[in-house]
């Protein structure tokens, strides 16, 4: 049972057996007289083969001046000498409507107007609305991912006193209490709060217009090539240009015109099909037979909007029931935090998979508008999309994104990659290999990936483009399913428990279909990891699943861990304690721990105010790590931040210097 709802089980469905060069590199290895588990000596070859860090070199690169603080176990929030942190927006804060006080025993339609749980992927917009990146640096919209719910602790007032593990569900096996299913769907999904500084130099949450909560149930557009195609016509919508919401947020992206686009990840699980025959778009992404994680479907009214998550086949066509419904899902979200009456929009032209976020290269008037997402199960895919139209600053809204080329990422050998097409009639992607049309590629974006040859990777998550050399980095946070003999260059370890960070840089411009790439960091314990430099991390750096990143305007590498809560404090994972943040400089590959989270929590979420003076992050699932023997006693292993007794709760942190300079310098 534990696969079918632990959260951090990542499906693995990748059975193309691409490994295009796990024998190059072993043979690289032998040749070079690499010793096996010389890790050091492996990735230093590797830089010494591309040139990537001399591509880069743009200055010293940017300071980590403060003291880096050390690996933790307690439940506490903790930051350097110097620096502050509070606590300014937890799951079940009053946003809208009729501001509900936070309870355990709030309804579901409370949560409706209240922040969503577990805070993931963020942005914070500055009140002008005319750029994501100037503007007011107290003053603004917040936009939170809220990826996905610990029943137990949502419903903690109905629940307590059972022993519940963090992913057990009431009533499981059906029917379930509709109202449960309401404020699951209600707090998932993305919030929109206007914060602001007030001149005692509290942040708080200010009642606006603006403010809005997007769930699981709110109405969206389909737009791009899928939009009307067989693929996605349901009961709900027959002529397929709409869905209905949006969950499994994890990262995020900002478009160069102001908007926030929201990630559907582990979307998969909530869908269940019992058909004889599972088709690939079901199959491949990890639909499941029997039973779904949340059985939201086994909702006790049979209300349509639950009944949906069932893809069985009753119907005597598509347009009669929701046998289509989860190709509605697995696409980046764009949403306009600055117009609350805004319609969501699923940009299909990004692919559809689990969707870590995706992140935009600056771009200028004239150039097309690039960016990359990268699709987090074991062994997927990198890709880039560059679109088809040229952007032009105060013209340019996102119906850019409905036009171009989705390509996949190869990983050479050598130290060089190649991009490739995702076009049907290009690349063998066409009747003769089982792709009929643009649509059907995009829905299969994951066979498509495979025919055509891209490199598995180890789960890749966040990325983030260095706004001055315009370099690429992504998190590769593990993989426990590479074997030895199916590592390449590109995820050097088999199998990877502690991950890694690629980085590459395009040959010429943004939109080149050549780069070159190298491994910024191995990740690891202090005799399993490796810096650029290909020394290994010490106490000041140690840290294991890189997953949340971002590099800021003063070229800052922000890097956040997820140990999961399965292996957090055990075994090879000890060393590491609580999740944590560090900043890393990309030129000298300097890196230093710069907070550490409370107990059974990940670190995901990062943005700067534009004065780079004050730094918002997210703590997520706090407490996760609570034995059901515990959760029954009322003992949870995090009561974070409220304290006492209480639930713990997910939330944005607020980070500033005591003298309220620029963080980290
Ligand atoms: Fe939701 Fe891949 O982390
Ligand atoms: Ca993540
Ligand atoms: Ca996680
Ligand atoms: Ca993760």
């Amino acid at each position: 049972m534990r696969d079918l709802l632990d959260h951090d089980y990542e499906p693995e469905c990748n059975r193309s057996g691409n490994t295009p060069f796990a024998e190059v590199f072993q043979a690289r290895i032998a040749r070079r007289g690499f010793l096996q588990g010389s890790l050091g000596a492996a990735v230093g070859g590797l830089f010494a083969s591309t040139g990537v860090a001399h591509a880069l070199q743009a200055g010293a690169g940017p300071e980590l001046n403060f003291t880096p603080v050390p690996v933790d176990e307690s439940d506490s929030f903790i930051v350097p000498e110097g620096y502050e942190a509070k606590v300014i927006y937890r799951w079940g804060d009053p946003i809208t409507g009729a501001m509900p006080q936070f309870s355990p025993d709030n309804t579901g339609a409370e949560q409706g107007e209240q922040a969503g749980m577990h805070h993931d992927g963020m942005h914070f917009f500055p009140i002008e609305g005319e750029d994501p990146w100037q503007g007011s640096s107290t003053d603004g919209l917040l936009v939170v991912n809220h990826e996905y719910v610990e029943p137990r602790f949502l419903h903690a007032g109905a629940v307590a006193g059972q022993a519940m593990t963090a992913w057990s569900v009431p009533d499981h096996a059906g029917p379930r209490d509709p109202d449960h299913v309401l404020k699951e769907l209600n707090a998932h999904g993305v919030s929109i709060a206007r914060i602001r500084e007030g001149a005692d130099g509290e942040w708080r949450i200010v009642p606006d217009p603006h403010n809005r909560r997007i769930t699981a149930l709110t109405e969206m557009e389909i737009a791009g090539p899928v939009r009307g195609s067989d693929l996605v016509k349901t009961k709900f919508s027959p002529d397929g240009t709409r869905t209905r919401g949006t969950f499994a947020n994890c990262a995020h992206g900002v478009t160069p015109w102001n908007t926030y686009m929201a990630a559907e990840e582990n979307w998969s699980g909530a869908f269940v099909n019992n058909d004889d025959e599972m088709p690939r778009e079901h199959a491949r992404f990890g639909v499941r037979r029997g039973m779904s994680r949340p059985s939201w479907h086994l909702a006790a009214d049979g209300a349509d909007a639950y009944v949906r998550f069932d893809a069985s086949t009753r119907a005597d066509s598509a347009e009669g029931d929701y046998r289509n419904e989860p190709n509605t899902y697995g696409w980046m979200v764009e949403i306009d935090p600055f117009d609350p009456d805004s319609t969501p929009v699923k940009r299909t032209t990004l692919g559809r998979c689990a969707h870590e976020g995706v992140v935009f290269a600056p771009v200028a008037d004239g150039e097309k508008v690039v960016c990359y997402t990268g699709d987090d199960a074991r062994n997927e895919y990198i890709y880039k999309f560059v679109s088809a139209g040229t952007y032009r600053s105060g013209e340019t809204r996102g119906e850019i994104l409905d036009e171009g080329v989705l390509y996949a990422a190869k990983f050479n050998e050598d130290g060089t990659g190649e991009w490739l097409a995702l076009v049907y009639g290009e690349n063998g992607l066409d009747e003769s290999n089982g792709f009929p049309s643009q649509a059907d590629v995009l829905v299969n974006t994951r066979p498509a990936a495979d025919l055509v040859g891209a490199t598995p990777m180890d789960r890749p998550e966040w990325g983030t483009v260095d706004p001055q050399t315009r370099a690429v980095y992504f998190t590769l946070t593990n993989n426990s399913q590479r074997s030895a003999d199916e590592t390449d260059a590109a995820n050097p370890r088999g199998p990877n428990p502690f991950g890694h960070i690629i980085r590459w840089h395009e040959d010429g411009a943004q939109d080149a279909l050549t780069f070159a790439w190298d491994i910024f960091v191995i990740a690891g314990p202090h005799e399993d990891s490796a810096d650029m430099h290909g020394e290994a991390l010490n106490d000041d750096n140690i840290f294991s699943s890189p997953d949340g990143l971002w590099m800021d305007a003063n070229r800052r590498l922000w890097i956040q861990t997820d140990i999961s809560e399965s292996v957090m404090y055990r075994g090879n994972h000890t060393v590491f304690g609580n999740n944590a943040m560090l900043a890393a400089n990309p030129e000298t590959g300097e890196i230093k721990r710069f907070l550490t989270g409370p107990v059974g929590q990940e670190l995901t979420g990062v943005v700067t105010t534009p004065d780079h003076r004050t730094i918002f992050v997210n703590v997520q699932h706090p407490g996760a790590t609570t034995s059901p023997e515990d959760f029954a006693a009322g003992n949870y292993a995090s009561h974070w931040p409220d304290g006492g007794q209480s639930v713990p709760r997910s939330a944005t942190v607020m980070i500033r210097r005591t003298d309220r300079g620029v963080i980290g310098a």
